[in-house]
């Protein structure tokens, strides 16, 4: 009877106190992520040479953090139910990767799924949660991604928050990545359940369409960006909309990859890059290092960008930023290359959300193009630039004082 009491006051105690882990995505997290290129081709090998060049490839430098494997790492449960990884691809333990990562000053993240089975049809942590919980802070793990296949009648909220109470209860802070695609409007409940929660289905190698498979479809770059209108207010700091896993390097061309990596850095977005970092091009380097466009999405203000105008294929999209700061990004949907020329002074751009004005017409912006790392001018003079099809420019604004 002690021990029944006892154990009814655990868990409740667990239950009624457990919350997330504050304060670990107070900017949106950056890393990379195994699953758009490697699918379930991973193993020790390769993650821990991702490590070495995420570090000696800039990229740490430039502020990405975490390498999450994603499925396929699992092996059988032990016969006390714990988890174990796939001793074949994983012969040294889960741990000794998680040191090998922690050693390069980086940070280390896994996947799992809230049913039965992964999406691969690896163990799910259904029925487990508490037991996977534990082993993921005994190994170290830092960051966990928690996916929704194989979940029939399990309601979304209670699933990731049993699974944000075990890890909780398991004591080691762990960002936590809801993925259940946005079925459930994650963003109406996900702030006190995660640190992020997906949007979408999976993306594709696409900028502008889709790839259908079956029972589900993939999505291109545009098609993602224009999938949840009227989300931005759910995102801010420690609680971010995640656009996917990045596709740059993957097989997009130049402008198509440059576009996405600004896009994503317009809306506030996780920045998990997706390719083999082991081969990557300098020009794919560059992009995914270029600080002054990461420093758009790692505002600390958090703000999630919008659409201020639209004609035909070209689209402005803003960011309000940190000390009346603001992100401009032309971007050119169509086939043709566009050319344009923007009058600041004839525009006023309102944030009602955040309670910001940019008026052109009484306050003057030095214009810098954040691409080519340049001041062009003033708000005084109006933008000329040619944009090429599927690209864009980035311009950031600062009041002259
Ligand atoms: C789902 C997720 C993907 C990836 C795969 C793994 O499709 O949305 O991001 O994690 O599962 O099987």
């Amino acid at each position: 009877m002690k021990k029944l009491t006892f154990f009814i006051l655990l868990i409740l105690s667990t239950s009624l106190y457990a919350q997330k882990f504050e304060g670990l995505a107070l900017t949106p997290p950056m890393g990379w992520n195994s699953w758009n290129y490697f699918g379930c081709d991973v193993d020790e090998a390769i993650i821990r040479q991702t490590a070495d060049i995420m570090v000696t490839s800039g990229m740490k430098d430039a502020g990405y953090q975490y390498i999450v494997i994603d499925d396929c790492w699992h092996g059988e449960r032990d016969n006390l139910g714990f988890i174990q990884p796939d001793p074949e691809r994983f012969p040294s333990g889960i741990k000794a990767l998680a040191d090998y990562i922690h050693s390069k000053g980086l940070k280390f993240g896994i996947y799992s799924d809230a049913g039965w089975k992964t999406c691969a049809g690896r163990p799910g942590s259904r029925g487990y949660e508490y037991q996977d919980a534990m082993k993921y802070a005994e190994w170290g793990v830092d960051y966990l991604k928690y996916d929704w296949c194989n979940t029939e009648d399990l309601n979304a909220k209670g699933a990731f928050m049993t699974m944000r109470n075990a890890l909780y209860a398991a004591g080691r802070p762990i960002v936590f990545s809801l993925c259940e695609w946005g079925n459930n409007n994650p963003w109406e409940w996900g702030k006190d359940v995660g640190h992020l929660w997906r949007i979408s289905g999976d993306i594709a190698v696409i900028f502008d369409g889709e790839e259908g498979h079956g029972t589900w479809t993939s999505w291109g770059v545009l098609q993602i960006l224009d999938m949840r209108e009227g989300i931005r207010i759910y995102a801010g700091p420690d609680h971010w909309n995640d656009f996917d896993m990045m596709e740059v390097g993957n097989g997009m061309t130049l402008s198509e990859d440059r576009a996405h990596f600004t896009l994503w850095c317009m809306m506030a977005s996780p920045l998990m890059a997706g390719n083999d970092l082991r081969n990557m091009s300098q020009e794919t380097r560059e992009i995914l290092t270029n600080n002054e466009v990461i420093a758009v999405n790692q505002d600390p203000l958090g703000i999630q960008g919008f659409k201020y105008l639209k004609k035909d294929e070209l689209e402005i999209w803003v960011k309000p930023l940190k000390e009346d700061e603001l992100a401009v990004c032309f971007l050119n949907r169509g086939m043709a290359t566009k050319k344009i020329e923007f009058n600041w002074e004839d525009h006023f751009i309102k944030d009602d959300f955040v309670h910001k004005e940019y008026k052109f017409d009484q306050t003057e912006y030095q214009v810098r193009d954040l691409w080519i790392k340049k001041n062009i001018g003033t708000t005084k003079k109006s933008y000329v630039s040619t944009i090429a099809s599927h690209d864009v420019k980035l311009l950031k604004l600062s009041p002259v004082k």
